[in-house]
């Protein structure tokens, strides 16, 4: 971590929250630098939610200390507000309002507010500007949401599941929504359960289990950590022995079934290697490809435990 407090947007320290006997949240320590894009990922339960609320200043934190741009959440809470986006996990509207009342709604809250009718363009709801919220559909009402939390141009905003209920074609144009935020020299901290989505979208990812952080870095960092295999899938034009595969740098398993051949192990050349041997070897292949490790073979790994237990710790 290099974020330095003049420029870090999240501080906390030793953050602590408990429903009763439950530690939600179990003593976590991070920041997030201005203008970054920071995920949070963990096992249902595992306290992304309960930490979220608490940033915002919704929930008051058991122990530990938090600065949001430089704020306490919650004794300077009305000023955060007016600096701060919100979408909240579980949302709800009265279900006749229409959807520029909402907006218009939100932005009566705040000293100041963006026009709203280009954030509807973005989103790709203008055109449902006249529509009762109760008439939308659940990913339409995702896309309010987020709306809702960008009409105060916040300098900071919180996406708790961002893309849940929404399809490909919503998902990706979110992606890109949030990195124009970013590119404005906003920051974003949002929550997700899709392992691609943290890996394409977050400068940095926390992986949170039980109340605790398990790990925290790039997505890149955090696979390479992994120190996962890659293998090499490929169909032979005809039978050859692959054992001199195994002596190549790197390679630590090659597998034979039939036409089929498999070359595991690690390395960035690996596949170079792998693909030159059997050039040389005058073997033509086909049905190439490979099987890398992933961000989502890094939270799998990291909250094993969560699994075996039936995710809630
Ligand atoms: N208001 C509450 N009262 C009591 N327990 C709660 C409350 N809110 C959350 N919990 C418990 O605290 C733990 C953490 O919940 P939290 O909602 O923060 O998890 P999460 O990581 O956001 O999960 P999800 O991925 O399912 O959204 C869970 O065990 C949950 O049951
Ligand atoms: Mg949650």
């Amino acid at each position: 971590m290099t974020t330095t407090t003049a420029t870090a947007a999240i501080e906390v320290a030793g953050l602590r929250k408990s429903y009763g006997r439950l530690a939600a949240v179990d003593g976590i320590s991070f920041e997030v630098g201005r203008g970054e894009i920071f995920g949070m990922v963990g096992p249902n339960g595992a306290g992304k939610t309960t930490t979220i609320e608490c940033l915002e200043g919704l929930r008051g934190a058991d122990g530990g200390t938090i600065r949001v741009l430089g704020l306490e959440p919650r004794a300077d809470g009305a000023e955060l507000r007016e600096r701060i986006g919100v979408q909240l996990q579980q949302s709800a509207l009265p279900d006749d309002i229409k959807v520029w009342e909402a907006l218009d709604l939100f932005a009566s809250y705040y000293r100041k507010a963006v026009p709203w009718p280009p954030l509807l363009e973005r989103l790709g709801i203008a055109g449902k500007r006249n529509a009762r919220f109760e008439k939308l559909s659940g990913g339409m009402k995702q896309r309010l949401f987020i709306a809702l939390a960008l009409v105060n141009d916040p300098e900071l905003v919180f996406l708790d599941e961002l893309t849940t209920g929404l399809d490909p074609h919503a998902r990706r144009s979110m992606w890109d929504l949030v990195r124009g935020i970013r590119d404005r020299g906003k920051t974003v901290f949002l929550t997700t359960h899709f392992m691609e989505e943290a890996e394409q979208l977050c400068d940095r990812v926390l992986v949170m289990d039980r109340g605790r952080v398990v790990a925290m870095d790039s997505p890149a960092n955090l696979v390479r950590g992994l120190g996962a295999e890659t293998t090499l899938l490929f169909v032979a034009d005809r039978d050859f022995d692959p054992a001199p595969l195994a002596s190549l740098p790197g390679v630590t398993r090659v597998e034979k079934n039939g036409e089929r051949y498999r070359v595991s192990g690690t390395g960035e050349r690996l596949i170079c290697l792998v693909v030159n041997a059997l050039d040389e070897a005058g073997v033509r292949f086909r049905d190439v490809h490979t099987e890398r490790p992933d961000l989502e073979d890094v939270f799998l790994a990291l909250t094993r435990d969560s699994r075996a237990q039936g995710g809630e710790g």
